[in-house]
C-alpha cells in the first residue's frame, strides 16, 4: 500500500494500458479518477477499484476539449480535495503514410495525444503547485524515439510528449512536482489487437525478451514512479519495451 491517501487520475482509464494502470494504483491504496470517453466503460473500472477497497468515480472527458479537462480536474478536486498522480495515457492512432495523411489524421492524434497531456498537466499543476508535491507520468512510445512507417502523426505527438515532459519537468521540480514519461514498445491491447498476424509476427521476432507487454508491465513502472522511492527521478523516459529498442 504505497500510496495510501493518494489521489489519481489515469486518462483513458476504461482499458488496456490505462485500465491496468489505473487497477495497479488502487492496489497500492490510491483514491482514483478513471477518465474515458465512454462514461460506463469507466464506470466498470471504477467499481472494479472500489472492489480492491479504495474509493474511485468515473469521469467521462474528452482530453483533446480543454474546457472538459478543466471539468475533470474540477471532479477531481470535488470529491478527492487534492490530486497527487496524474497519468496522461490517452492515446489513439490514425495510420497512414505520409503522402495519404488528410489535415484531419494529423490534427486529432496531435489533439488527444499531445495537446490532450498538455491541457491536462496545466490544469493538474494547479493543485500540484498549492500541495508542493505530485507526479506526472506521460504514456509516449518507443516509436516516439525511433520513428515509424505510416504513424508520422503518432510518432511526432508521442516525441512531442517527451518534450513537454522534459519541459514540464524542469519547470515544476522546485515545487516537490516530478515529470516523467514511460515508453512502451509493443502491448497486447486493443490498439494492437487490429496488427495484421503477419506484422505481429515480425515485430516478436525483434523483442530479445521474446514477448509481447502486457498492461501490468506498464503499471509496475507507474506505481514505482509514483511512489515516494522515485523522488529523485524527474525528466526521463523509462523504456518499457523487452529489449526491442536500446
Ligand atoms: N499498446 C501499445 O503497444 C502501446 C505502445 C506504446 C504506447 N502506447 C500508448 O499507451 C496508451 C494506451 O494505449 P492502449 O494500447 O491501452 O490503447 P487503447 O486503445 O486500448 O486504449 C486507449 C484509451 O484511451 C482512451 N481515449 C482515447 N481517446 C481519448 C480522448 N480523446 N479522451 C479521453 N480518453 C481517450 C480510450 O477510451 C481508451 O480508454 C496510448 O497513449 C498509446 O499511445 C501503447
Amino acid at each position: 500500500m504505497k500510496l495510501k491517501d493518494k489521489v489519481a487520475l489515469v486518462t483513458g482509464g476504461s482499458r488496456g494500458i490505462g485500465r491496468g494502470v489505473a487497477l495497479a494504483l488502487a492496489r497500492e491504496g490510491a483514491s482514483l479518477v478513471a477518465c474515458a470517453r465512454s462514461l460506463n466503460e469507466a464506470h466498470l473500472v471504477a467499481e472494479e477499484a472500489k472492489g480492491l477497497g479504495v474509493d474511485a468515480i468515473a469521469v467521462k472527458a474528452d482530453v483533446g476539449h480543454p474546457d472538459e479537462v478543466a471539468a475533470l480536474i474540477q471532479a477531481c478536486l470535488d470529491r478527492f480535495d487534492r490530486l497527487d498522480i496524474l497519468v496522461n495515457n490517452a492515446g489513439i492512432t490514425k495510420d497512414t503514410l505520409l503522402v495519404r495523411m488528410k489535415d484531419e489524421d494529423w490534427e486529432q492524434v496531435l489533439a488527444v495525444n499531445l495537446s490532450g497531456a498538455f491541457y491536462c498537466i496545466r490544469a493538474a499543476l494547479k493543485p500540484m503547485l498549492k500541495q508542493r508535491s505530485g507526479r506526472i507520468i506521460n504514456i509516449t512510445s518507443v516509436v516516439g524515439v525511433m520513428g515509424n512507417v505510416g504513424q508520422a502523426n503518432y510518432v511526432a505527438s508521442k516525441a512531442g510528449l517527451i518534450g513537454l515532459t522534459k519541459a514540464a519537468a524542469r519547470e515544476v521540480a522546485s515545487r516537490g512536482i516530478t515529470v516523467n514519461a514511460i515508453a512502451p514498445g509493443f502491448i497486447a491491447t486493443d490498439m494492437t489487437g487490429s496488427l495484421h498476424e503477419d506484422l505481429r509476427l515480425s515485430i516478436l521476432a525483434r523483442i530479445p525478451l521474446g514477448r509481447f507487454g502486457t498492461p501490468e508491465d506498464v503499471a509496475a513502472c507507474v506505481c514505482f514512479l509514483s511512489s515516494e522511492e522515485a523522488g529523485y527521478i524527474t525528466g526521463q523516459v523509462i523504456h518499457i519495451n523487452g529489449g526491442m529498442w536500446m
